[in-house]
């Protein structure tokens, strides 16, 4: 079987890509250190416990496994920590990324997919983003993922490992099967926070911010299903095994909902009200981050199938309610 290095596989989405990446017959290899993923996400392939500044470690592993391709998730990614900590987002991130590039090179391994995301264009205006839109991030965390993007843009001159580069909008929902989740300490995203909220498993959701130039003056996302972001991590990769040169792919479901319609949508699924407040604009959040998947779709022949709204509110919904039913027994 082709293997595929999967660092932070344990994670939400990197344990979504390897259950993909095993049903297309490849073994994803996980390296995580586990301080953010969960070895009950490592359900497809072995895991090499590691981290990623640790440099012997990763190139053992890399020299082990024989890897064919590496998808990169592993990073931190909590924006509002990388502005207090930088230093943390800078060491870790790209530290670890220039770690893992080098055990690749070295191991002769051809080629890398890398988690990148829609916060390197910054507080954009394009109604629609697409690739050519400027990128000017505005956080630490989208500092360091620009670096890296702009750093595989260097390696692959110099020693040719050529790269995929994937910008996610919103990662949302859960595997319909129920095998792996979102499992996040501390939550901060949106969707779980407001499905809590209205399990009545916390206080009311706080709405950052009532006063942005948007039909109702909330921010409008766009939430990719993180089974159909796991489907573009194959194609990627096959891709590039297939002998595909570098390229850079934007990666949402191409619609945009406002954080008042996903309340009223998870009040609707979860049948319940979501209790909300109105609070202040949380900093550095763009008003509107909607992708155009044009290039997606002509360069991966990857179309989002699983990504309506109201199935990514029902597959995190079951999610949560397993969850819930795991804790009380
Ligand atoms: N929001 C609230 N209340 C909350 C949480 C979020 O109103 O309690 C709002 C946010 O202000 C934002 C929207 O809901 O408008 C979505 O927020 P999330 O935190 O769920 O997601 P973000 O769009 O901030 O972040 C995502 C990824 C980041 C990535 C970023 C790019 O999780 O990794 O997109 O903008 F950097």
């Amino acid at each position: 079987m082709t293997r595929i290095l999967v660092t932070g596989g344990a994670g939400y989405v990197g344990s979504h890509a390897c259950k993909a990446l095993a049903a297309a017959g490849y073994e994803p290899v996980v390296f995580d250190d586990l301080c953010e993923g969960h070895d009950w996400a490592v359900k497809w392939g072995p895991l090499e416990q590691g981290d990623l500044l640790d440099r012997d470690r990763i190139a053992d592993a890399v020299r082990k496994h024989e890897p064919a391709g590496a998808i990169h998730f592993a990073s931190f990614a909590y924006v509002g920590e990388s502005v207090t900590d930088p230093a943390k987002y800078w060491h870790n991130n790209v530290s670890g990324a220039i770690n893992l590039c080098d055990a690749l090179v070295a191991a002769k391994t051809p080629a890398i997919v890398f988690s990148s995301s829609c916060t390197v264009y910054g507080l954009t205006d394009a109604e629609f983003i697409s690739e050519a839109e400027p990128v000017a991030p505005i956080n630490p965390y989208g500092n360091t993922k620009r670096a890296i993007e702009i750093m595989l843009a260097d390696y692959e001159v110099g020693t040719g490992l050529r790269n995929t580069v994937l910008r996610y909008f919103n990662a949302a929902g859960c595997d319909a099967d129920g095998d792996i989740g979102e499992v996040h300490d501390p939550e901060t995203h949106l969707l779980p926070l407001a499905i809590a909220a209205a399990a009545e498993d916390r206080d009311a959701l706080k709405i950052f911010g009532t006063d942005y130039p948007t039909p109702d003056g909330t921010c409008v996302r766009d939430y990719i299903h993180v089974t159909d972001l796991a489907d573009a991590h194959v194609r990627a990769v096959s891709r590039m095994l297939d002998g595909g040169g570098s390229d850079l792919f934007n990666l949402g479901a191409g619609d945009g909902y406002s954080v008042r319609e996903v309340i009223d949508s998870v009040g609707r699924i979860v049948g319940k009200p979501v209790p909300a407040i109105e609070d202040a604009r949380r900093a550095g959040d763009p008003a509107r981050l909607v992708a155009d998947i044009s290039h997606a779709r002509a360069g991966l022949g990857w179309q989002p199938v699983h990504s309506s709204l109201d199935n990514i509110l029902t597959t995190a919904w079951n999610w949560y309610q397993a969850q819930a039913a795991a804790d009380l027994a």
